[in-house]
């Protein structure tokens, strides 16, 4: 069987969607899923194409005891077909996203990271670039939340058939 396919999109792919990404991965490993979930993530913007995350990215998830391996990447047409779930972090994205060729398509792929976040249901993922160190801490918590209630739905919704 196929597996589940995730995306997660911010703007430069250096702040948040790298750490969401790691984050996801590293509980996905953690529950042995990973033969299940696959996951990637990109940015709306072509600044930073090929770049490594943010330093205070990489030190704020290593303080949190998770490691990032990425490099960034731009959205594409393609990844609206190939991913099953592609999760912004703020409004600003979800526009960006709309934008491709044939969004409206794959509108219900698309969704707000924090639509998962019982804490704060529906707000923006902030972005910490200009922040500071609590702004990056702030980031982790709210992606460490909402990873792991997207998990539990995708283990209640959509990885059920893998395991019956
Ligand atoms: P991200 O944060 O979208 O969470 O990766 C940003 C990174 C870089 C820029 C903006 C936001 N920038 O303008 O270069």
């Amino acid at each position: 069987m196929e597996k589940v396919k995730v995306l997660f999109v911010c703007l430069g792919n250096i702040c948040r969607s790298p750490l969401a990404e790691a984050i996801f991965k590293d509980k996905i490993r953690r529950r042995n899923l990973d033969v299940y979930v696959e996951a990637d993530s990109c940015g709306t913007a072509n600044y930073h194409i090929g770049h490594s995350p943010d330093e205070r990215t990489i030190k704020n998830a290593l303080k949190n005891g998770v490691t990032i391996d990425h490099r960034g990447r731009q959205l594409a047409d393609e990844d609206l077909d190939h991913y099953d779930f592609i999760l912004v972090m703020d409004n600003s994205n979800h526009r960006n996203v709309l934008r491709l060729k044939n969004a409206e398509k794959y509108q219900h792929k698309i969704s707000l990271m924090r639509v998962y976040d019982s804490t704060g249901r529906g707000k923006e993922v902030p972005d910490p670039y200009y922040g500071n160190e609590s702004d990056f801490q702030e980031v982790f918590e709210i992606l460490d939340r909402s990873t792991e209630q997207f998990i539990q739905h995708l283990e209640e919704n959509h990885l059920k058939k893998f395991k019956a």
